[in-house]
């Protein structure tokens, strides 16, 4: 029986890319087997600074849960939600809400560091300043005690447990402080070698067919003192390189950086064979993604089932907390 749980979610903001992939859901998908693992697509949490357009939002919500699927999540073995399908979420939000110092929301150096970052968008709203709030909800009505992040999300999760820490202090032990989990990342830059995301343009996206991965790996910055093929060249600055390291197996790799410093392959071929090689290993999350975007049913069913089996325990979960503050 798996009994620890582990609790995560990722915002529906736009397709995911191979930078998602092999930072979150690699890992994702590892635990799934280990835990009882909570996956959870954070829509309220767009809305934080996606508040003013939400056309996109229910196309965005569905591209989440078919990459996920396509990824590996296994429905059977994870529960696979949406947030909002959840109202529990919500409820404890604003319980939490209650006993959160605002003090400890504004030291948070996420918010600061956003509201710098984002000063096109009017984002000095309740909602976000309460977005760790949520996500501690979101959390604690799994009684999670693993939560696979990247290393940005650590200011959130010690507010989570600390938010954890002063409910089971003022009413009655019932949270574990919920432990982060930090993904393991194998880096991959975007094809302009900076770091990968979607504000830059320069990703490669789950759901990119072969022709386009041939095209945006042709167009990848290689080092750039190489002229002539016969140039030696120096792998450990160069894109292609970073992405061979992630996708090829050890010996190509050798192969590649043995080939590139003596300057016995030129470029384009050592391109051609990384996009081969990325071919063949997206190519059954391209082919899942394919069947299921020809299933809306069977993705409404999935979504549906996760928010049954979310419900039952955050329910469990919400009981106990009401009874714990006197409003039952
Ligand atoms: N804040 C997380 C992020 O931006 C997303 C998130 C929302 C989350 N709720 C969560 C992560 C609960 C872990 C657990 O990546
Ligand atoms: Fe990069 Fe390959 Fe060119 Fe070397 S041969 S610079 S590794 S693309």
């Amino acid at each position: 029986m798996k009994e620890k749980r582990v609790m995560s979610g990722m915002r529906p903001t736009g397709k995911l890319h191979l930078g998602n992939l092999f930072g979150a859901l690699e890992n994702w998908i590892k635990l799934q087997n280990e835990y009882k693992c909570f996956f959870c697509i954070v829509d309220w949490h767009a809305l934080t600074t996606g508040y003013e357009d939400t056309s996109d939002l229910q196309q965005y919500i569905r591209e989440m849960a078919i990459d996920w699927l396509s990824a590996g999540i296994d429905p059977e073995k994870a529960t696979v939600f949406v947030q909002s399908h959840v109202k529990d979420h919500a409820e404890l939000h604003l319980l939490l809400s209650m006993i959160t110092p605002i003090s400890w929301l504004e030291r948070n150096p996420t918010y600061k560091d956003q509201l710098k970052q984002l000063k096109e968008k009017n984002i000095s709203t309740h909602g976000f300043l309460g977005y760790p709030v949520l996500q501690t909800a979101d959390i604690l009505a799994y009684k999670a005690e693993k939560v696979p992040v990247g290393e940005d999300q650590l200011p959130h999760l010690e507010l989570s447990r600390e938010i954890a820490r002063r409910f089971n202090y003022l009413y009655k032990p019932i949270f574990p402080e919920p432990q982060a989990l930090l993904n393991e990342v194998k880096t991959l830059p975007g094809i302009d070698g900076r770091k990968m995301s979607k504000s830059y343009n320069n990703t490669i996206e789950i759901s990119d067919d072969a022709a386009t991965i041939r095209q945006k790996v042709s167009k990848m910055i290689t080092d750039p003192q190489r002229i002539r093929k016969t140039d030696p060249g120096n792998p450990e600055i160069c894109t292609v390189y970073a992405f061979h390291k992630v996708f090829s197996d050890f010996e190509k790799r050798k192969e590649v950086d043995e080939e590139c410093r003596k300057g016995s392959i030129g470029c384009v071929d050592c391109k051609q064979r990384l996009a081969e090689i990325m071919i063949e290993t997206l190519n059954p999350i391209i082919q899942r993604r394919q069947e299921l975007t020809k299933m809306p049913n069977y993705i409404d069913d999935v979504l549906h089932e996760g928010k049954k089996r979310a419900e039952e325990i955050a329910e469990q979960t919400l009981d106990e907390v009401r009874e714990a503050m006197n409003l039952v």
